[in-house]
């Protein structure tokens, strides 16, 4: 199996596989217990709703991350792209389907998450979903079989890709929930080849408190970047995102910080 994906993409190899799922970081039990997203009823469940079942809210409520990024994503045939914190998958594998030839990692932390990623873009299994917590019916999603996408299990502060070895890596609502957010950015600069590209949407709903004092107000963060060396190309901290709820239409408003950097 690691032959295939090393003639996938240049990068570390697993430590182990669990069902087709790559492990690039040895998470421990205790590690697993803490992780919130390892939750399936709370987590994955309303990751799913939110991600792959538009029909719940008449849209995408994400769309605009997608709107955001599409000017930025070049215009080459076989794009090396990773998305980092990639949830159950609906960006990369968005972008999977538009480069049929690229070649495309979603990267997370949470084995839930990824097991839920892989069975519906990969697999091609049909997902039931249940969120009358949130007062829906039941509904089913069909899978997709994409072949030019895998999801591994990594921290997004110790990436399993080698240097300069990727065209775009992408992040959303994932940089405020790193332990080390700077140590994140830095990954995202090491692995991404010269001229290549980050895009990354990202709220201020910091894990840690402390990080509110490093990273606000979100210019601090915009150092940060040129001092990895990055060219901020775009840069929109008022960038609002709407989490949709229930079936009340109650919403969530994020205000983010949405910007582009080129290495
Ligand atoms: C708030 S969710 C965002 C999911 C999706 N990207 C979105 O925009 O809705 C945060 C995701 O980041 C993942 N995550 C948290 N810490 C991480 C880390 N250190 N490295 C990689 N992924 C991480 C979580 O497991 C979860 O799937």
């Amino acid at each position: 199996m690691w032959l295939v994906f090393t003639i996938f993409t240049i990068m570390k190899a697993p430590t182990e596989f669990r069902l087709q799922i790559p492990l690039f970081y040895n998470k421990t039990k205790l590690e697993f217990q803490k992780d919130p997203y390892e939750r399936y009823d709370k987590m994955v469940v309303r990751q799913t709703a939110l991600h792959l079942a538009d029909e719940l809210w008449g849209k995408y409520p994400f769309q605009k991350t997608m709107d955001f990024a599409t000017p930025f994503l070049p215009d080459i045939d076989n794009p090396k792209i990773i998305e980092l914190g990639c949830g159950v998958g609906r960006w990369i594998a968005t972008l999977a389907m538009h480069y049929p030839n690229g070649q495309l990692w979603g990267i997370d932390y949470s084995y839930q998450m990824l097991k839920r990623a892989n069975e519906f873009w990969i697999e091609g299994k049909k997902v039931i979903l249940d969120l009358s917590v949130s007062g829906f019916p039941t509904i089913e999603l069909q899978g997709h079989q994409l072949s030019n996408i895998k999801f591994g299990l990594a921290k997004a502060e110790q990436l399993p890709f080698d240097d300069n070895s990727q065209d775009v890596v992408l992040s959303s609502f994932l940089l405020d929930r790193l332990e080390d957010p700077h140590q994140g950015l830095k990954e995202m600069y090491r692995i991404l080849r010269p001229g290549g590209t980050m895009i990354l949407i990202s709220p201020f709903n910091f894990i840690e408190n402390k990080h509110w004092k490093k990273y606000h107000p979100p210019i601090r963060i915009f150092h940060f970047l040129k001092d990895l060396g990055f060219e901020v190309e775009e840069w929109n901290d008022e960038f609002i995102l709407e989490e949709p709820l229930d079936v009340r239409g109650n919403v969530i408003g994020w205000k983010c910080v949405g910007l582009v950097g080129k290495k």
